[in-house]
């Protein structure tokens, strides 16, 4: 048991991947500052530029939405720097920390909120699940060829 009693799960990992928007712009350490700061251990940090396939595999959830080809082209336009974060809940409070998936709607005080530009060029990717971790996790550092 943890403080007021409640039941204290095993840390979790979750990935996220600043994207090329982000990058460019210089807010690497800004971002991952963040997550530092509230206490997440890095346990895996690495900046490359994705290619088709490894990006096609990476949002393989999306490849039958509407913006699936300019979510690739996106995404391998630069650099991006993918982090696995180590910490309690870490899938669902990083997402808390990110904000909604179009920067104009996010919060102020999550990263999109602060620093997003668009719907494509939200700033930072971050998983939703385990399973998306797992599977997000192989495709970008151990990708396929
Ligand atoms: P991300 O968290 O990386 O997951 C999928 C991405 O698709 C999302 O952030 C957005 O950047 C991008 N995207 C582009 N168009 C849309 C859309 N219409 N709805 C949702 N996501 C979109």
């Amino acid at each position: 048991m943890g403080e007021k009693g409640q039941a204290v799960s095993a840390p979790e990992e979750t990935l996220i991947v600043v994207k090329p928007d982000a990058v460019k712009r210089g807010l690497v350490g800004e971002i991952v500052g963040r997550f530092e700061a509230k206490g997440f251990a890095i346990k895996r940090m690495q900046m490359t530029t994705m290619s088709r396939a490894q990006a096609e595999d990476f949002y393989s959830v999306h490849r039958d939405k509407p913006f699936f080809g300019e979510l690739v082209s996106f995404i391998t336009s630069g650099p991006v720097v993918g982090v696995v974060l180590s910490g309690r809940d870490a899938a669902a409070t990083v997402r808390r920390m990110v904000g909604a998936t179009k920067s104009w709607e996010a919060s102020p005080g999550t990263i999109r909120g602060d620093l997003g530009l668009g719907l494509t060029d939200n700033t930072i990717h971050a998983s939703d699940s385990q399973d998306s971790f797992q599977k997000e996790q192989r495709a970008f550092f151990n990708p396929a060829g």
